[in-house]
């Protein structure tokens, strides 16, 4: 299973689930393919916002040496599974996709748990360190669910 996190500047969300993931799968056993990336490339080469990776050093989780990169027309062949953060992440990921969008592989992060339809992850970028903690919890659950799904 190869799986990809979308968002925006792939320095706050994103990389928080990629690690997340990685470390369920490790534990689990599970030999997946997981990676991360943002639409709009403003911070291409970066490692993850300080705070995203506060967190999830809390939980025993290194992502300081992830690097930004955005998202190109061949991961939409290459992923099995593509999760989009937000509803402008989504419209993003259909324009750079063109021809190979697939609507059966591009789902939202939080559609599998969306009984409420929502399906923008909070961008903490604009807030403080308490965005982060709020959005490490939502990722984390995100992430179980995403688990439960593929191997039901
Ligand atoms: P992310 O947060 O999409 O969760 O990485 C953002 C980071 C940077 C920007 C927007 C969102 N930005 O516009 O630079």
């Amino acid at each position: 299973m190869k799986i990809l996190f979308v968002c925006l500047g792939n320095i706050c969300r994103s990389p928080l689930a990629e690690g997340i993931l990685n470390k369920k799968i490790q534990l689990l056993g599970l030999n997946w393919e997981v990676d991360s990336a943002g639409t709009n490339g403003f911070h291409n080469g970066e490692a993850p916002h300080k705070y995203s990776q506060k967190i999830a050093a809390k939980y025993g989780i290194d992502i300081s040496k992830q690097r930004s990169r955005q998202i190109r027309k061949a991961d939409f062949v290459h992923y099995d599974l593509i999760y989009a953060f937000a509803s402008d992440v989504m419209r993003d990921m259909k324009h750079i996709a063109g021809d190979s969008f697939k609507e059966q592989s591009c789902k939202y992060f939080l559609l599998p748990s969306g009984e409420d339809g929502e399906t923008d992850v909070l961008d903490p970028w604009y807030g403080g360190e308490d965005g982060f903690t709020e959005v490490y919890e939502v990722i984390n659950d995100g992430c179980d669910k995403i688990i439960d799904t593929v191997l039901k």
